[in-house]
């Protein structure tokens, strides 16, 4: 049995947790959920959108999987997912953006990995105004914060069959500091006998706009993965579908990569596909290979007969109606497509 921390959060937050909880149910897999809640919905008992108790429980359970949370705008509070990663040195965000059979989108051919660096580079978080001349943001590079994004990029590489490494950068500008993160990528990759390339970011967004199906695990620092990662999500059909993963020595994070989608919230409307996918990336995290693909096979069958599809795919399913849909085929145990 395993142990995880569910962190269910706001807006439709809860509607795909739920929705997480039965098809992982549904593999037959043991795991006792200690739910605890963090976002906007918990403030008012607490004082804070991330009591201390949420973070013992990730501490002493070392996995999560969260939905969405409201970002305060304007009440003081900082970002709860920043705390997290920062609380929790979560080093890596880690996001597979692959074409699934049955979605439409524009590209039918992409399977590529986002690694974006997850602690510095401008959300460092030191701003100050200078005066009413205007205000300054300090970007931070560090030479053992790139050289532990890299190697694991590497160990992805390499565990996962990648292909080909591309670092990711704007180093002919910014020379010291992106210019560090390049010279480490380079040293590492070629240490680890990694096929590697590297590309500067306004060119990485054009091709990878043009040519997404050429690219394999790409590195790079926190902000390019920001803008990036969302870049890539639109190629393959959208925010609906992408999970993610934060990633440090000692703990796990995952979820999806949308917001709390307040515009839909309890309606019954939202897809959790992308709170799902983030789940199986869970369940292989913990080794547990045959429950993630069954999961991942039976989305495929639902996408492809295309019956039963939420609003965001073009159908008229509730999320109950697609979950109930995805567990039949969990429970049935279908073949590959
Ligand atoms: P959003 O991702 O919540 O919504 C953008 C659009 O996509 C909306 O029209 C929404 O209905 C739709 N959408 C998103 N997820 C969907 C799903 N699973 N199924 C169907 N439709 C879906 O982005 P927005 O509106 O910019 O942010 C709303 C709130 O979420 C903000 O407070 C923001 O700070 C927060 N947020 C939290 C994140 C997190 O906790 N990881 C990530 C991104 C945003
Ligand atoms: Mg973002």
């Amino acid at each position: 049995m395993y142990n995880v921390t569910l962190i269910p959060g706001d807006g439709i937050g809860p509607e795909v947790s739920k929705s997480m909880v039965r098809v992982v149910e549904a593999t037959g897999i043991d795991i006792n959920w200690e739910i605890v809640n963090a976002g906007l919905n918990v403030i008012e008992e607490y004082n804070t959108p991330l009591p201390d108790h949420v973070i013992e429980s990730i501490k002493k359970n070392k996995i999560a999987i969260k939905g969405p949370i409201t970002t305060p705008v304007g009440k003081g509070f900082k970002s709860v997912n920043v705390t997290l990663r920062q609380a929790l040195d979560l080093y890596v965000n880690l996001r597979p953006i692959k074409t699934f059979k049955g979605i439409k989108s524009r590209y039918e051919n992409v399977d590529l990995v986002i690694v974006r660096e997850n602690t510095e580079d401008l959300y460092a978080g030191i701003e100050h105004k200078v005066g009413d001349y205007g205000a300054e943001s300090i970007k931070i590079i560090t030479k053992g914060a790139c050289e532990r994004i890299v190697e694991f990029a590497c160990d992805y590489v390499k565990e996962n069959n990648r292909k080909k490494l591309t670092g990711v950068h704007k180093a002919n500008i910014m020379k010291l500091t992106d210019g560090l993160f390049l010279k480490v990528f380079r040293d590492i990759s070629e240490k680890n006998k990694i096929n590697y390339n590297d590309l500067i970011v306004d060119a990485a967004a054009m091709n990878l706009v043009l040519n997404p199906e050429k690219y394999d695990v790409l590195v790079m620092p926190n902000l390019y993965g920001d803008i990036l990662s969302d870049l890539c999500a639109g190629l393959v059909g959208g925010l609906g579908i992408i999970p993610g993963a934060n990633i440090g020595k000692d703990y796990a994070i995952f979820e999806a990569v949308h917001g709390s989608a307040p515009d839909i919230a309890g309606m019954n409307k939202a897809n959790p596909t992308a709170l799902i996918q983030s789940a199986i990336m869970m369940l292989r995290y913990l080794g547990e290979y045959d429950a993630a693909k069954k999961i991942e096979r039976a989305l495929e069958k639902v996408f492809i007969e295309g019956r039963v599809l939420t609003i965001d795919l073009g159908g008229n399913a509730t999320t109950d109606e697609f979950t109930d849909e995805l567990c039949k085929y969990v429970l049935e145990g279908v073949k590959a497509y």
